[in-house]
């Protein structure tokens, strides 16, 4: 009988030989099958001329009293996740505590879609409790999963739509994002008022990604283009109240893709908007900076931040007056 080591080399060479072969078939994949998209970018693929699109997902919880009465300048709709209690804390008490900034009334409110596992978890504080205390949430009976957002994108342009089309100004945001709100309220006063606002952190000229990291992922049958329209991060979008309302009347003709920042993109092609992109480029972080007093203070955004992050910078933000920058 062969000696236990020729057997083990025997198979190793197997393996070796299955791995060439893997990574020679994904080197193919992935130099050649991006001419499989194609190069001209035409959004109107996305379009139906009737609105079979129309999400009929019903709401099971919503806000509907608040805006008639308050006239908001300024409603922040943070994209949650059931679980992520702490998060929705960590904004209550910090940028999304003050209802009003020099007299203009903001409204932060929260997304979610239906918790996918249901745990009888006693001790911890329901969604359903949330909305009782805070008044806060707005959800809808879809599945809340990654690959869900865009839904969860829809449903809070149709929120606005049906009970908020009085809001002068709408931000889309993440609960990872810190937000500078007092910064952000100038910001939007100085804007000239232009019924076609849409800034952001803009990403132009982003290509479909084909390789294997699933949450960037899009198939070629999902999106068949090589490039994306211009469009703004999803961390953070700010536009025009009026302007939300054509957006989403028009979503009902346009086929949801995964990522909602790039559906927008598509809804604001097919509107002839152009995003704005701002001339401070110190203002909307797609990734994390560590704090700076001088840095935050200027900012308006920044993305990848943790709930304690986010309590522990605006207690900071909040305190160190004195610093001059
Ligand atoms: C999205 O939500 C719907 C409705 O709950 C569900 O049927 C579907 O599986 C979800 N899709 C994904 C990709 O999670
Ligand atoms: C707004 O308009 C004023 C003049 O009407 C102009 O000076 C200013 O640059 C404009 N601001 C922006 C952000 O376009
Ligand atoms: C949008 O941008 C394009 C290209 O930069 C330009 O040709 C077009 O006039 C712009 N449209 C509007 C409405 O500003
Ligand atoms: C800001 O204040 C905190 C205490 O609240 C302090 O720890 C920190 O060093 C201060 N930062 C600056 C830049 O002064």
């Amino acid at each position: 009988p062969a000696p236990v080591s020729v057997m083990y080399v025997r198979r190793l060479k197997w393996i070796f030989f299955f791995l060439l072969v893997f990574s020679v078939i994904t080197m193919w994949y992935v130099t050649f099958s991006s001419t499989a998209a194609s190069e001209r970018t035409n959004l109107m693929y996305f379009y139906e001329y009737e609105p079979v699109y129309k999400q009929r997902y019903l709401f099971t919880l919503r806000e509907r009293s608040k805006c008639r009465d308050i006239n908001p300048f300024l409603v922040i709709l943070v994209s949650s996740s059931p679980k992520d209690v702490r998060s929705r804390q960590a904004i209550r008490i910090t940028w999304g505590s003050q209802n009003f900034w020099w007299g203009h009334r903001i409204l932060t409110l929260f997304l979610l879609g239906q918790d996918t596992q249901r745990e009888d978890n006693a001790a911890a504080l329901s969604v359903e409790d949330e909305s009782v205390l805070y008044g806060d949430i707005i959800r809808q009976d879809f599945m809340d999963t990654y690959d869900n957002l865009t839904l969860k994108t829809i449903m809070g342009f149709r929120w606005v739509t049906e009970f908020c089309s009085n809001a002068r100004f709408l931000m889309k945001t993440d609960s990872d994002v810190f937000i500078n709100t007092p910064n952000l309220v100038k910001f939007l006063l100085k804007l000239n008022s232009s019924e076609n606002i849409f800034t952001g952190y803009p990403l132009i000229d982003n290509f479909a990604y084909r390789g294997f990291y699933k949450k960037t992922y899009i198939s070629y049958e999902e999106y068949p283009f090589r490039l994306y329209p211009p469009y703004c991060s999803g961390m953070g979008y700010i536009l025009d109240g009026k302007l939300a309302l054509r957006i989403y009347e028009l979503m009902s003709h346009i086929k949801p893709i995964k990522f909602e920042d790039v559906y927008v993109g598509i809804c604001l092609n097919i509107l002839k908007v152009n995003i704005t992109i701002p001339e401070d480029k110190e203002q909307f972080f797609l990734y994390k900076i560590n704090f700076d007093i001088c840095k935050y203070r200027r900012l308006i955004a920044v993305h990848g931040i943790t709930a304690s992050e986010i309590m522990g910078f605006w207690q900071d933000l909040s305190s160190n007056t004195s610093v001059t920058c």
